[in-house]
C-alpha cells in the first residue's frame, strides 16, 4: 500500500462526518448522461475504482478526540478581508466515550467550534455541548445511551432524561446559539463564550420537552421568523410531523400537524413564502433492527419517494403527497415557487448515501448508487392532484452532498449555490481526486471551482455577505480543510466567493486537528451582542 492511500485510509479511519463527508467526495456513475437526463432513466451506473478509493470505509470508528480548544489571534495567512466581521460556528460529532459495538459516527457527542472573526484576528474556541446526556455520562465515566436512536438500550439511569447530542447544526436565535439535533430539542449556548445555557431550550415552554427539533430549520428571507419542524413528533416511531415559525423575539405564531405516508428520516426540508415541502425517503424507521439491538433506521431498497406539500399559515389538511422512485434526498440547497411550479434543489442519490446504514435486505453498501448530484425535483401547482413530480440532474459532473446558500435566501427565489465535492474534471482518474468546493450559477447553470491541495479534505462550506445588502452570492465562502499527512491537522479557507478559482484570500492555520464537523453557521457581526469583557 502506498504512503498516499495509507494516509488516506487512516483520515477516513479517524473522520467524524462518515457518509455525509462519504457522499460529498464519493465518486459516482462513471458513465455519465447528458446533463439534464431523469434520473430514473439514467443508464445503469459503472465504477471505474477511483470510488471505492474516495468512499469512506463501511465499518469506519472515529478515534475519540475530545479536546477543548482556546487558540487567541490564530495564525493567518493571506490578510482577512476588512468587510469579513463575524463568527463561523460550527459543530459535529466527537464520542465523550468510545462509541459501542455496532453504533454509528453520528451517534458522537455534539462538539461546537466558533472561529471569531473582527477586524483581521481569529481567534478559536472549541467546548463540547453540556447537555442532559453529556452531564449524565460524564458524572458516570461510560456511556448510557449505547446505540444511536434505540431507546431500548439506554442505561436505566437516563430515564426522563433528553437523548440530544446536538451534533448536527447550529443557528442563532435571541442573541443565543442554539445547538440542533433533530430527534431532541434544541440546546442554548453562549454565542461567545460556548457555555451551555439550557440543554432542554423548549423556547420557554412553547414546545414540549420531548419535542423533536429538525437540525434544519429555515429563516424566513423576509420576517426573519424560524420555521421548523419535528417528526416523530408523539413518540418514538410515530407518523406525526409537527411544523411551526417562531418569531425573532421567540414567540410561537403557527403551528401545523401533518401524517407522513410511512416514517423516513426527514433531514431536511423547504419553505417557500407559501409552501412547506417535506420529502419522504426509505431510510425508514426500522423496529425489528432496534429490537435486535441496531440502530433506528435501515435502507428499506424498492420503497418509493413522497414529495409532500401544504401551505404555510393553514393546518396541514391540504397536503398532498406524490409517490415516486426510490432515491435518497438529505439537504436541500434552495427552493422557490413561480405561482406555476413549486422548485426543490437537493443532493439526490440513487440508493443509501450513508456507508454506515444498514441495507434492510442484507446487501452490501453501493459507493455508485449513494453517490449524489444536486438535482431539481418540481411540481405542477396548477393541477389539483398531481400524480408525479419532476426530477432534473442540474450539474452532471458534479458529485457531492452537504449544499449550502446564500441564507438570506432561504425562503425565496434564488440561483447560486455552493457545494463541497471531488474534482469534477480530475487529471489523473487513477489518483485521489482533489476536494473541492464549487460555486453553482442555476441562471446560466455555470460553475467555478476551488481545488484545495493534494491530501485536504474539505469540510462543508458556509457562505457569509459581504454586507447586509450585498448581491446574492457577493461575499465570501469558508470551510475547515483537514490534512491527512499532518495527522489531521486543520486550517480554515476564506475563498472569495464570487471568484473560487482565484485561491484563498486568507488560510486561518491552526496548530492541531479540531473536532470534526457535519454543519456550519455564519452570524455576522451586525447579528451578534456586544462581547462580554
Ligand atoms: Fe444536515
Amino acid at each position: 500500500m502506498s504512503e498516499e492511500i495509507q494516509a488516506d485510509n487512516q483520515f477516513d479511519r479517524r473522520s467524524f462526518m462518515g457518509g455525509a463527508l462519504g457522499a460529498a467526495a464519493g465518486i459516482g456513475a462513471a458513465g455519465l448522461a447528458a446533463p439534464g437526463t431523469v434520473l430514473a432513466q439514467a443508464a445503469a451506473p459503472t465504477t471505474t475504482g477511483i470510488e471505492a478509493r474516495y468512499a469512506p470505509p463501511a465499518a469506519a470508528k472515529p478515534q475519540l478526540f475530545r479536546a477543548e480548544l482556546d487558540v487567541r489571534d490564530c495564525e493567518v495567512e493571506g490578510k482577512i478581508p476588512a468587510d469579513l466581521n463575524g463568527n463561523f460556528y460550527r459543530t459535529g460529532p466527537d464520542a465523550q466515550y468510545p462509541l459501542a459495538p455496532g453504533n454509528i459516527p453520528f451517534d458522537g457527542e455534539g462538539h461546537v467550534s466558533l472561529f471569531s472573526i473582527a477586524n483581521g484576528r481569529v481567534d478559536f474556541k472549541s467546548r463540547f455541548v453540556r447537555n442532559e446526556r453529556y452531564v449524565a455520562q460524564d458524572k458516570a465515566g461510560k456511556i448510557l445511551f449505547p446505540m444511536y436512536r434505540n431507546p431500548l438500550l439506554n442505561d436505566p439511569s437516563v430515564r426522563g432524561l433528553s437523548r440530544g447530542t446536538h451534533n448536527t447544526h447550529i443557528i442563532n436565535h435571541r442573541n443565543m446559539l442554539l445547538a440542533l439535533k433533530e430527534d431532541s430539542p434544541p440546546a442554548a449556548m453562549d454565542l461567545w463564550t460556548l457555555e451551555t445555557l439550557d440543554g432542554v431550550y423548549t423556547f420557554d415552554g412553547q414546545l414540549p420537552r420531548t419535542q423533536p427539533f429538525t437540525a434544519h430549520p429555515k429563516v424566513d428571507s423576509e420576517s426573519g421568523n424560524l420555521v421548523a419542524f419535528g417528526y416523530e413528533a408523539k413518540g418514538h416511531g410515530s407518523d406525526d410531523v409537527n411544523v411551526y415559525e417562531i418569531t425573532p423575539q421567540g414567540k410561537k405564531v403557527w403551528d401545523a400537524w401533518v401524517k407522513v405516508p410511512y416514517v423516513g428520516m426527514l433531514h431536511d426540508f423547504a419553505v417557500t413564502q407559501k409552501y412547506v415541502v417535506l420529502y419522504v425517503i426509505p431510510l425508514a424507521f426500522d423496529d425489528a433492527q432496534m429490537k435486535r439491538g441496531g440502530i433506528h433506521w435501515s435502507w428499506y431498497s424498492g420503497q418509493p419517494t413522497y414529495f409532500g406539500f401544504f401551505r404555510r399559515g393553514g393546518d396541514g389538511s391540504d397536503v398532498k403527497w406524490i409517490k415516486g422512485p426510490e432515491r435518497s434526498a438529505t439537504h436541500v440547497m434552495g427552493c422557490f415557487d413561480d405561482g406555476k411550479k413549486l422548485y426543490v434543489d437537493v443532493e439526490m442519490s440513487l440508493s443509501n448515501p450513508f456507508p454506515f446504514m444498514p441495507m434492510r435486505d442484507g446487501s452490501k453498501w453501493d459507493p455508485v448508487r449513494g453517490a449524489s448530484r444536486i438535482t431539481r425535483l418540481s411540481v405542477d401547482l396548477s393541477q389539483k392532484t398531481p400524480k408525479e413530480y419532476g426530477i432534473e440532474t442540474l450539474y452532471q459532473n458534479f458529485l457531492g452532498a452537504l449544499p449550502r446558500q446564500d441564507d438570506r435566501y432561504n425562503t425565496v427565489p434564488y440561483k447560486i449555490g455552493f457545494l463541497p465535492c471531488p474534482d469534477p474534471d480530475p487529471k489523473d482518474p487513477a489518483k485521489r481526486p482533489s476536494s473541492c468546493y464549487a460555486r453553482m450559477d442555476h441562471s446560466t447553470r455555470k460553475t467555478q471551482v476551488y481545488r484545495a491541495p493534494d491530501g485536504a479534505t474539505l469540510a462543508e462550506a458556509c457562505f457569509a455577505p459581504r454586507s447586509k445588502t450585498a448581491p446574492e452570492g457577493s461575499g465570501y465562502l469558508m470551510g475547515v480543510a483537514s490534512y491527512a499527512r499532518e495527522n489531521g491537522r486543520c486550517d480554515l479557507v476564506i475563498l472569495d466567493a464570487e471568484h473560487l478559482d482565484q485561491g484563498p484570500v486568507a488560510t486561518v492555520k491552526l496548530p492541531t486537528r479540531v473536532a470534526g464537523q457535519i454543519h456550519g453557521w455564519w452570524v455576522p457581526s451586525w447579528q451578534l451582542p456586544p462581547k462580554k469583557a
